[in-house]
């Protein structure tokens, strides 16, 4: 398909089945004002996200790259009233505009956003409650540090999900040394052996382009 096709199509599916919310939209206009990248997902995979969070009736979130919340708050909404996202950001500049995001949409009771490395704060969540659902989207060169503390910090059943891992195809390119695809394959191969995880990934074409998403379950 060429990218106008499937962007037409992304059009189409996010019409149909996702709808287009003055909230969502307005954090992503924010974001974008601010001068930020327009990296949030697409609609149709922050419903994907959302509508993992309800199948898997979690209550306790972890996000992992908070970037404008936009993600944030497609999974807030996926929980219970009483459930709470933890997210992470490394920026305090996207933490502050998440935070108006995420208080304008009406979720800022559910999530707590702690800016930071993740690689620095995700220590400190040792001891917790487990999570029930991560999302991994942040540096990629870290996706293997990210997937273990996936694994400590969930519990079996846990559902892990990894955004990014298709990269216009570079993924399944042996001899890349673009860092950032290397990360994703060493994430990929680590949820492909590692006992603590059974997992797939599909790939995307959406109005982002050609990428994928990786979904796992802690074993
Ligand atoms: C890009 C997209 C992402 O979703 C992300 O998490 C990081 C980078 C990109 O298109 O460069
Ligand atoms: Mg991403």
């Amino acid at each position: 398909p060429t990218p106008d096709l499937w962007r037409r199509v992304d059009a189409y599916l996010t019409d149909t089945l996702v709808g287009h919310d003055p909230v969502l939209e307005a954090a992503v206009a924010d974001q974008r004002s601010a001068g930020l990248p327009s990296i949030e997902v697409a609609p149709v995979n922050g419903k994907l996200l959302h509508l993992l969070a309800r199948i898997s009736g979690a209550r306790r979130v972890l996000e992992i790259g908070t970037l404008g919340a936009y993600s944030t708050i497609w999974m807030a909404r996926g929980i219970p009233d009483d459930g709470r996202v933890v997210t992470i950001e490394a920026e305090a500049r996207n933490a502050a505009l998440a935070r108006v995001n995420l208080e304008r949409a009406g979720v800022g009771e559910k999530v707590e956003i702690l800016v930071g490395r993740a690689a620095d704060m995700l220590p400190q969540l040792e001891g917790g409650a487990p999570f029930d659902l991560v999302f991994i989207d942040a540096d990629k060169e870290s996706n293997t540090v990210y997937l273990d503390w996936a694994a400590r910090l969930g519990r079996p059943g846990t559902v892990v999900i990894v955004d990014n891992i298709g990269r216009g195809g570079a993924v399944a390119d042996p001899a890349t040394e673009n860092p950032q695809v290397i990360g994703t394959q060493r994430g990929l191969e680590m949820l492909g052996r590692d006992p603590r995880f059974d997992a797939t990934a599909l790939q995307t074409l959406d109005l982002k382009g050609y990428d994928g998403v990786a979904l796992a379950v802690v074993v």
